[in-house]
């Protein structure tokens, strides 16, 4: 059995299916994200913030993307990967943006790639689908476009702006996106626009009525134990759980009880004969 096809998200909210995806950036995560059944796994750019210490998604590069993307393709066999278009890697031309889609898909071995925004990158997203690659589409609060929102905002909640992310959702689906993330937005908006679509709509911070739900790794399971978004929760403790086998560890050394026997390789008489042997030899080539 290969990797699950783009379609098969499709096919789960024509059966009223709900399901969600995770981000995943290294091969463990992959591994383990693909044994408890997530169709599907987004190396988002969110890795700029969780990962490396970036206060924002503004500096991640093609390459980070890239660089992470191949070990949680290497991890996974069957569960789809959603690699993500970093900030400068859509924008310039639909040409460039065609080029480094590829790589993500060539290099990073992907299925598909997300990219942020609406009517604006259509033509992009057109040329991508019709080089045969899937995407996935991006509206409401698009972190990249996070200076110019002027923070962390709820988006969508004018009439006006409503209105405007109705057609963005309606155009992407028309351009060929498989599916689309919807980013902090009202609820009810996020319901409208998810019974309006044919492909899935995958919410965060956008209620309860999309068809599926994404979250970030690091927040779902506490690692990043001063940080959490009100639309996260936390599933798991992970961040005292990490930080408790560490002082663990730290003081057993420490107390002289790490390592013990168990932990130690014996030199057998056989071996040191050889080791002797050696020492001999050093000694005897030695000035
Ligand atoms: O980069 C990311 O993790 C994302 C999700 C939050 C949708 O874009």
């Amino acid at each position: 059995m290969g990797r699950q096809s783009v379609h098969s998200l499709r096919a789960m909210k024509e059966r009223g299916e709900r399901f969600a995806m995770v981000t995943c950036y290294d091969h463990p995560s992959a591994r383990l994200a693909e044994s408890v059944g997530f169709p599907a796994v987004l190396v988002g750019d969110s890795l700029g913030t969780a990962l490396l210490g970036y206060d924002s998604t503004i500096p991640v590069t093609l390459e980070e993307i890239l660089h992470h993307t191949k070990p949680v393709v290497r991890g996974t066999v069957r569960t789809i990967v959603v690699a993500d278009m970093p900030f400068g890697s859509y924008q310039v031309s639909d040409d460039e943006a065609l080029r480094n889609a590829a790589r993500l898909m060539q290099e990073g071995g992907a299925t598909a790639v997300k990219l942020e925004g609406g009517a604006r990158v259509v033509p992009a997203v057109e040329r991508m689908v019709a080089s045969g690659i899937p995407v996935m589409g991006h509206l409401g609060l698009t972190p990249q476009s996070v200076r110019q929102f002027g923070g962390h905002k709820v988006q969508g909640k004018s009439q006006a702006d409503a209105a405007r992310l109705r057609e963005d959702a309606t155009a992407l689906e028309a351009a060929g996106c498989f599916a689309i993330v919807l980013e902090l937005i009202p609820a009810p908006l996020a319901g409208e626009v998810s019974r309006a679509l044919r492909i899935p709509t995958i919410g965060i911070g956008a209620g309860r009525e999309c068809d599926a739900e994404i979250q970030v790794w690091h927040d779902i399971l506490g690692l990043l134990e001063e940080f959490l978004p009100r639309h996260s929760r936390h599933f798991a403790k992970l961040g005292p759980q990490v930080r408790h086998g560490l002082e663990n560890y730290l003081h057993a050394v420490r107390r002289g009880e790490f390592p013990t026997a168990a932990q130690s390789v014996g030199v057998e008489a056989k071996a040191g004969d050889v080791l002797a042997r050696l020492i001999d030899e050093i000694n005897a080539t030695a000035p």
